[in-house]
């Protein structure tokens, strides 16, 4: 009370944060580092000063162990990890339990034992099974609307799936909640081919010259889990000389920059937000509240540890919401 009238000011506290991901080629996970860069801005004040530092770990996890006791040695005081191998993040929680900075994964997401291994462990993302079936329910509703989509009209769809990484828990699941859903709305669906395509739009364009080789004008939808491998597929095509009435269907997931112009041009006939802008906020939020101790009661966990935003169907006709970045709040 007695100093009450000085009103000197505190000195900000400094939140440090490090941030390490799998794979800087990843389209999706640019965009969304990109925009939590942003975010880690906004919620600066006279407060909290925030400096971030990115490290790649091009592929490797042992680049990624390295990388995470080099930010820890620099001193950041939050860690968000990104790991190249979903299974294998005890070396990770080690060098952060032994230093106490709480780690924020992100995107890949530990096996639930794995996060449970200590208490500052936490995860955000979205759920896997909600995308796959909103890209089923695109893919029903236009089946329905555009019956020439069955080309050869044997009454069922002849499908191609372009897969995410082995062992990534947005490939997989992505792929049967899709099916399943067309299924269980009564498509009839056969399927060609299923070839991994890292999430690579190169690679996808490549596995999907194969495919045509094979089927030719057999294949009638294809199922990307992901925009950039959709957009690889439609490279694929083109680089052939398809006309656009002998060309499949395409389907993605994500709604990056060029994913959205792909529905745009109706290149894709639909793809899913992967809600990058919730997520860049709910981490930069979390990483503020476990650093100031304030905040946390804010912050909608499931089973305390996990932020899990959802996803969003996109077509022609809404995805001008999402190209202007402002679905956020609806
Ligand atoms: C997925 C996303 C893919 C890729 C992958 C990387 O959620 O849909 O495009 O970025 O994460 O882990
Ligand atoms: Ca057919």
């Amino acid at each position: 009370l007695l100093f009450g009238g000085c009103n000197e000011k505190e000195a900000p506290q400094k939140l440090r944060v490090g941030v390490t991901y799998y794979d800087q080629n990843d389209t999706y996970l640019n965009e969304l580092i990109g925009l939590f860069k942003e975010s880690l801005k906004e919620i600066e004040s006279d407060k909290l000063e925030v400096s971030v530092t990115i490290r790649d770990a091009a592929g490797v996890q042992k680049n990624q162990n390295d990388q995470v006791e080099e930010l820890i040695d620099e001193g950041c005081n939050i860690l968000c990890v990104n790991l190249v191998d979903r299974a294998d993040p005890s070396e990770i929680i080690d060098l952060a339990r032994e230093s106490e900075v709480p780690i924020i994964f992100f995107n890949r997401e530990p096996v639930a034992e794995d996060l449970r291994q200590w208490e500052k462990l936490y995860y955000v993302g979205a759920d896997a099974k909600q995308s796959g079936k909103l890209q089923g329910e695109l893919a029903v509703e236009m089946i329905e609307e555009n019956p020439q989509i069955d080309k050869n009209k044997d009454g069922k769809i002849q499908y191609v799936v372009l897969e995410g990484e082995m062992g990534h828990q947005d490939a997989i699941i992505r792929t049967e909640n899709a099916v399943n859903t067309l299924k269980e709305n009564g498509i009839e669906v056969e399927k060609l081919s299923c070839k991994i395509a890292n999430w690579n739009r190169a690679q996808a364009q490549n596995r999907m010259e194969q495919i045509i080789g094979e089927y030719q004008n057999k294949i009638e939808l294809v199922l990307g889990n992901n925009d950039d491998m959709a957009l690889g597929a439609v490279d694929a095509y083109k680089k052939l000389n398809y006309t656009s009435a002998a060309l499949p269907a395409f389907m993605g997931i994500d709604g990056t920059e060029a994913g959205l112009q792909g529905v745009e041009n109706q290149e894709l006939w639909g793809t899913v937000y992967n809600d990058k802008e919730g997520q860049a906020k709910a981490m930069a939020e979390l990483a503020a509240a476990l650093f100031t101790r304030e905040g946390m009661e804010d912050i909608h966990f499931q089973n305390e540890k996990y932020v899990y935003l959802p996803y969003y169907k996109v077509t022609a006709e809404n995805v001008s919401k999402f190209t202007q970045g402002n679905l956020v709040s609806e």
